[in-house]
């Protein structure tokens, strides 16, 4: 009888130290120390033994009742602090915040760029940066003594095939979409380009522009000014004006420089007199280059310029952003700055 209550408090604490949590433990109580439980049952059977045996039996039992008790008693309390600790972590919070990464500007120019001319039914043509020298001079009709084939001005590259260069502007795209495609079309061409420039505030030996060209049947200087027009208002306000200046490009003749009105003069009323930083005083600002491809371009490709015209043009990216959020320096560009990219 004795080694049966001792064999029942070792299964017992096993059983409790085994319990998972509260419900368990709660069963454990009822089969060991419930009115019907097995200790209850051990009680009644003291009867069956020896008279001598009876008291230290029935004390035995107790002891075990109480040791049993106790041992609950602590895992209830242990097994409800967990669960107590567990409501602790409100799943209701809002999370930890996550920093989401953005564009860079100079990509969410060359995009806003792009957005407005293919709304104005532009396609969206990208070329090569490593170039030849036949498309990116001779196809532009820039003859070998012209100073941009210098090169001071141009970076060569050692190769078999011929010479080849890093393209110093975007322009070679035309005469290669060109031999491949037939007029009317618009296309523009955003991308890199290289110059062995001297790194400063406003020179980069890397940046981008965007080439624009338009080529069919009666394409006019008019067609060039509507088109830019409308791009220099979407770009920088509705009551932008330009202005065209005579210039030249081998590549168009006629050739002009654009600008546009400074944006920053108009809105600073307040400058009375002071040089306002963004244009220097002038009022204008020089955003590209443009003007009527050059029928010798045309020719170079196979096309007729008597049956074809065309207009073209160039921006450099980096300006216009420049110009556009106030960056005074195109070096902020490339530097990764976490603070500078943030702020776009
Ligand atoms: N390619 C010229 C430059 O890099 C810009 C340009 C493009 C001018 C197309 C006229 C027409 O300066």
């Amino acid at each position: 009888m004795k080694e049966l209550i001792q064999r029942l408090e070792q299964e017992a604490l096993r059983e409790i130290r085994a319990a998972a949590g509260g419900e368990m433990l709660e069963a454990a109580r009822t089969k060991y120390l419930g009115r019907k439980g097995l200790l209850t049952e051990a009680f009644k059977k003291i009867g069956e033994a020896s008279a001598e045996e009876r008291p230290a039996l029935g004390s035995l039992i107790n002891e075990v009742k109480g040791r049993l008790g106790a041992a609950l008693d602590e895992r209830t309390r242990a097994a409800s602090g967990g669960e107590e600790k567990a409501e602790k972590i409100d799943i209701t919070l809002p999370g930890a915040p996550f920093r989401r990464g953005r564009i860079h500007p100079i990509t969410k120019t060359v995009r806003d760029i792009s957005d407005c001319f293919v709304s104005l039914g532009f396609m969206v043509v990208e070329g090569p940066e490593i170039e030849t020298e036949h498309y990116n001079f001779e196809a532009l009709n820039i003859p070998l003594e012209h100073p941009s084939r210098d090169a001071f001005d141009t970076f060569y590259l050692n190769s078999r095939s011929g010479t080849q260069l890093l393209r110093s502007h975007t322009s070679p795209v035309q005469a290669r979409f060109m031999e491949k495609h037939k007029p009317p079309f618009a296309i523009i061409v955003p991308g890199r380009v290289f110059r062995p420039d001297a790194t400063d505030a406003t020179h980069s030996f890397m940046f981008h522009q965007v080439e624009g060209l338009v080529v069919g049947d009666r394409v006019t200087f008019a067609d060039l000014k509507g088109v830019l027009a409308i791009f220099a208002r979407q770009m920088f306000g509705v009551q932008t004006r330009m202005r065209f200046r005579p210039s030249f490009f081998p590549f168009t003749e006629p050739s002009a420089e654009v600008d546009i009105s400074c944006f920053a003069c108009a809105r600073q009323k307040h400058l009375e007199g002071r040089r306002c930083s963004i244009c220097g005083g002038k009022g204008w600002l020089e955003i590209l280059g443009a003007g009527m491809v050059n029928p010798k371009v045309f020719k170079g490709v196979g096309y007729d310029p008597e049956k074809v015209t065309g207009f073209a043009f160039g921006m450099g990216v980096e300006r216009i952003a420049m110009l556009k959020y106030g960056i005074s320096d195109i070096r902020l560009f490339c530097e990764n700055d976490i603070r500078f990219l943030r702020q776009f």
